[in-house]
């Protein structure tokens, strides 16, 4: 820690919106994402309809949330496909298990985090590859820069797009979070906090699932949260809620060998 290049996180960032005309997207978002942006982004589809998104961790297991999968947990009806664009995608899999967190009880918010073995492996291109995930000791400090991709609503109960969107966040601590006029209390240790206080930038319906992304001083990429809930989209004191990786780390490992 402590090297995390945020000032090049940005540069990056502002140099990618110049490079297009940026709009709203996301809620609030940056822009849409090209081909190859966010590598290890996948779209859950059951009934080849889009829900979720997830994160591939290696050629065959990917990560996602366990509220995804509420009643609708048969293997057999999902597929994840990969590329920027639902439609076509450029790969497509099926799914042969899903191992949802045996602490998670709906409608809670905790312990949402569920894994996902594909039928078949991936093999990685440059456009199709798997984040690192962080180890269980990292801390990532409040404030820093990441990024949150996903093809969810670009407003609260708005239509889904076919690009995939990105947006950048700051990690905001939990006992802000925790405060009254934000979560009050809500926030447990298995929760990560990301956003603005003064709301207009967020994650949406449809990108649960998907990752909260932060680059190292080598700009790797590491899997900090999985989108989980929120008050509605992008409100002023109603940030985005992540599944905290970290928490879940040694558990990824007993259930993937990861
Ligand atoms: N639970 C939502 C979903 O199923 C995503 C929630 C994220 N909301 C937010 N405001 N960050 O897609």
């Amino acid at each position: 820690a402590g090297g995390r290049y945020d000032f090049l996180l940005m540069l990056i960032l502002s140099v990618k919106s110049m490079a297009k005309s940026s709009s709203l997207r996301i809620v609030g978002g940056l822009s849409s994402a090209e081909t190859g942006d966010w590598p290890w982004q996948a779209s859950l589809q059951y009934n080849n309809v889009h829900r979720c998104g997830a994160t591939l961790i290696s050629n065959t297991w990917l990560v996602s949330a366990a509220h995804c999968f509420r009643d609708m947990s048969h293997p057999q009806k999902w597929t994840a496909t990969f590329g920027a664009l639902l439609k076509p995608p450029s790969l497509k899999r099926s799914v042969k298990t899903i191992i949802i967190h045996e602490k998670y009880r709906y409608p809670e918010h905790d312990y949402d985090i569920a894994l996902v073995q594909l039928s078949k492996r991936v093999e990685f291109t440059s456009s199709i590859h798997r984040v690192c995930l962080p180890e269980p000791s990292e801390t990532f400090p409040y404030n820093i820069y990441a990024v949150i991709t996903g093809w969810g609503a670009l407003t609260n109960d708005g239509p889904t797009p076919n690009a995939l969107q990105e947006a950048t966040v700051k990690l905001i601590d939990s006992n802000t979070c925790n405060k009254k006029e934000v979560y009050d209390g809500d926030i447990t240790p298995r929760m990560l906090c990301a956003g603005y206080l003064e709301g207009g930038v967020d994650a949406c319906q449809g990108d649960s699932g998907g990752p909260l992304v932060t680059p190292d001083s080598r700009l790797m990429w590491y899997l900090v949260g999985i989108v989980s809930w929120g008050d509605e989209c992008a409100k002023p004191n109603k940030p985005g809620v992540y599944t905290r990786v970290t928490y879940f780390r040694d558990w990824i490992t007993s259930k993937t060998g990861i």
